[in-house]
C-alpha cells in the first residue's frame, strides 16, 4: 500500500523519467532492421546466404583466408577479385548487425549514391548510425547533419577552406611542421625505431587546431598539450572501450558511459567558450580576431544563438575527428611508398630542386613558402601532387555509409542497365576496391605509379574512379587543407630524411646489405605491411620506421 501511495504521489516524476527510456526504446526499435531479404534475391551476392546467419559464414571464411587482423577493405578486395569485380555486392550480416549492406564496387554506381538528384538534393542521406559516433564527431556537426540544416552550416564553413584562404595560413602550417621536423631530427640522431603514426597524428592535430578554430593544441609538445586535446583523447579512449554488444539502455548507467558524457560536456564547454570569445572580437571589429575556419563562419552573424553556437562547437569537434587520422595516414603511406620506389623519390627530389633551388634544408623551403610567391611555388609541385593522389588511390583511409530510406523507391542502375531498388539498404561505396578496378587501372592497379596522373593516360581515368574524399555535395570539406599540409611537409623533408621501414614491410637486402630492385623498379620487401580497422584503416604496426639524414643533405653539411 505504501508503495502505491508513493507511486501516486510521484507519478509525474515517473512519467518524466520514462520519457527518455521510451525515446531509447524507439531509437533501438528504429535501428533493428526488420527487412524481408527475399526482395533482394536477384542482387549480386558473394554466396547463398545462410537461413539464420546470413552471410556471416562467408565473412568468417574470407577473414580467415589471411591475417585475421587485416582490414575489411583488404578482405573485400580479395573477394572482389575472386568474384570477377561485380559492380555491387549485397552482404547480409544480420543477426550480428541490424542491417544489410550493399557494397558498391563500381565507380558509376558509387556516383549515383553521392551525387545530388531530384530525389535527394544533397545525395542519399548519411546512415543514422553515424549518430552513434556523436561524442567524437559532434551530433550537430557538418559530418553528421543532413538536409537544410547541413546546407546552411556548409555555406558558413566553406569560405574557410577555399584554397586562397588556406594559402594565407601556410605560415602556421609551417610553424607546426617545424616541430615535426625537430622530432624527426631527434629520431635520426638516436637511430631508433619509432611509430610514425604518433608523430604524424600529432602534427595533423596541431594544424587542425590552428586552422579550424585558432587554438594551439600543442599536440607535439609533451606535457604542454591543451585541455581540448587531452579531453578529446580521453573521450576517444573511453569511446573505444564502449561495450557495443550491450543494449545501450543497460550501458547508459555504466561508469564508462558516465565518463563519456562528462568528457563530452567538458569539451563542449571549452569549445563554446572559445567560439564566444572569437565572436565577441568580431563584433568589436577587433583586429586580433582570428582567421580560422570557425571565426570566418561567424562573420555576419550578429547574434550567437544557442543553435549556431552548438553547430559551431560540434563542427570543430567534427574537424578534430575527420582530419587527424586521415591526414596522418596519408603522410605515413606517402613516406612508405616513396621508400619503396626509388624512381619516384628521385623525381620528387628533382622537382623540389627545380622549384626551391638546390639547398635541401627545410629552412630554405620554409623561407620561400613564407613569402608572397607561395601560391606560385605550391602550384608548381605537380609530381608531388601526383604522389599524394596515387597514395590516396592505394590507401584511402575511410569512406561513407548512406541509407536508402525504406519506401523511398531509391534505384541504382548497374553498368549492364539492370535496375536495383535499394530501399532499406546501407549503401557503402568502397573507394579501396573502386580505386583498384582492373578495368580502369589495369595491370598496375596494385602498384604505386604517380605518373599515371600526369601523362595522357590520366585523361582516360574517369574522375569518379578516384574518390578517397568521396564525391558530390558531401565530399570531404578538408581535402584542400590535407593536400596543402602534405605538400608542405614533403617539400620540407623529402630531401632531408630517408624513411626506412622496419618490421612488417621491411626491405629485403643483398649480401652487401643493399636493397634489391624487382623487375618493376620497386625495392623487394621481406613481408607485406597491411591495415587493420580502428575506426579508419590503419597500418597494423603504426608504421614503424627509422629515419636517417639523407646522403645528399649529409654531403652538404
Ligand atoms: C587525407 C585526408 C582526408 C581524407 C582521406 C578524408 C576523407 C573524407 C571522406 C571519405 C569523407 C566523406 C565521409 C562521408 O561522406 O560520410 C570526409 C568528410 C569530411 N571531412 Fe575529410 N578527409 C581528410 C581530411 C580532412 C580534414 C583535414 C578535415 C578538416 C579539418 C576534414 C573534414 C571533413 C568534414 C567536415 C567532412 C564532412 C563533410 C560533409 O559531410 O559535409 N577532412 N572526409
Amino acid at each position: 500500500m505504501a508503495i502505491i501511495d508513493h507511486l501516486l504521489a510521484h507519478w509525474k516524476t515517473f512519467v518524466l523519467a520514462a520519457i527518455p527510456l521510451i525515446g531509447l526504446y524507439l531509437f533501438q526499435a528504429f535501428r533493428s532492421n526488420d527487412i524481408n531479404f527475399d526482395q533482394y534475391a536477384d542482387f549480386p551476392q558473394p554466396e547463398q546466404p545462410d537461413k539464420s546467419r546470413g552471410h556471416w559464414p562467408w565473412i568468417e571464411k574470407s577473414a580467415s583466408a589471411g591475417d585475421p587482423r587485416r582490414s575489411f577493405d583488404i578482405i573485400l578486395y580479395e573477394q572482389a577479385q575472386k568474384l570477377g569485380f561485380p559492380p555491387v555486392l549485397l552482404v547480409d550480416w544480420r543477426p550480428m548487425e541490424s542491417f544489410v549492406i550493399l557494397f558498391i564496387l563500381n565507380n558509376s554506381v558509387a556516383e549515383q549514391v553521392t551525387k545530388p538528384s531530384k530525389q535527394y538534393s544533397t545525395s542519399v542521406p548519411k546512415h543514422p548510425a553515424m549518430q552513434d559516433l556523436a561524442p567524437l564527431v559532434g551530433s550537430r556537426s557538418l559530418v553528421t547533419l543532413d538536409g537544410e540544416e547541413w546546407k546552411g552550416l556548409r555555406k558558413r564553413i566553406l569560405p574557410g577552406f577555399q584554397p586562397q584562404h588556406l594559402l594565407s595560413l601556410v605560415k602556421v602550417i609551417m610553424d607546426k611542421s617545424q616541430l615535426f621536423i625537430e622530432h624527426l631530427e631527434a629520431k635520426a640522431a638516436a637511430g631508433e625505431e619509432f611509430r610514425v603514426d604518433e608523430l604524424t597524428t600529432n602534427l595533423a592535430f596541431d594544424v587542425i587546431g590552428i586552422v579550424t578554430f585558432n587554438m594551439d593544441l600543442n599536440a607535439q609538445v609533451p606535457g604542454k598539450q591543451s585541455p581540448v586535446l587531452l579531453t578529446y583523447r580521453a573521450l576517444q579512449q573511453a569511446y573505444v572501450k564502449r561495450d557495443v554488444a550491450k543494449h545501450w539502455l543497460r550501458r547508459y548507467y555504466t561508469e564508462n558511459e558516465r565518463r563519456i558524457r562528462a568528457l563530452d560536456k567538458k569539451l563542449d564547454n571549452i569549445l563554446k567558450d572559445t567560439i564566444r570569445k572569437e565572436h565577441a572580437k568580431l563584433m568589436k571589429d577587433d583586429a586580433t580576431a582570428s582567421r580560422s575556419v570557425a571565426a570566418l563562419s561567424l562573420h555576419g552573424i550578429d547574434k550567437l544563438t544557442p543553435d549556431i553556437l552548438q553547430q559551431t562547437s560540434d563542427t570543430c569537434r567534427g574537424f578534430l575527428f575527420a582530419g587527424h587520422d586521415t591526414t596522418s595516414l596519408l603522410m605515413q603511406w606517402t613516406f612508405y611508398e616513396l621508400g619503396r620506389r626509388p624512381s619516384s623519390m628521385k623525381a620528387l627530389k628533382d622537382e623540389l630542386d627545380d622549384v626551391f633551388g638546390p639547398d635541401p634544408d627545410p629552412s630554405s623551403v620554409m623561407a620561400q613558402l613564407s613569402g608572397p610567391r607561395n601560391g606560385e611555388l605550391m602550384g608548381r609541385l605537380t609530381y608531388t601532387d601526383a604522389i599524394i593522389k596515387e597514395t590516396l588511390r592505394l590507401h584511402p583511409p575511410g569512406g561513407t555509409a548512406r541509407l536508402a530510406p525504406a519506401g523511398s523507391g531509391t534505384t541504382l542502375v548497374l553498368p549492364d542497365g539492370k535496375r536495383l531498388v535499394v530501399d532499406g539498404l546501407v549503401l557503402s561505396p568502397m573507394a579501396y576496391v573502386i580505386q583498384r578496378d582492373p578495368k580502369i587501372f589495369g595491370e598496375t592497379r596494385d602498384d604505386f605509379v604517380p605518373e599515371r596522373w600526369l601523362g595522357p593516360e590520366a585523361a582516360s581515368i574517369p574522375e569518379s574512379a578516384w574518390r578517397p574524399y568521396e564525391r558530390g555535395p558531401r565530399r570531404c570539406t578538408g581535402s584542400e587543407l590535407a593536400n596543402m599540409e602534405v605538400r608542405v611537409v614533403l617539400a620540407c623533408i623529402a630531401r632531408r630524411f630517408d624513411f626506412i621501414k622496419v618490421g612488417l614491410g621491411e626491405l629485403d637486402a643483398d649480401e652487401e646489405g643493399k636493397p634489391i630492385l624487382d623487375e618493376k623498379g620497386y625495392y623487394k620487401t621481406k613481408s607485406t605491411i597491411f591495415t587493420t580497422d580502428q575506426v579508419t584503416a590503419k597500418p597494423v604496426d603504426g608504421m614503424t620506421m627509422k629515419v636517417r639524414i639523407s646522403d645528399k643533405t649529409k654531403s652538404l653539411e
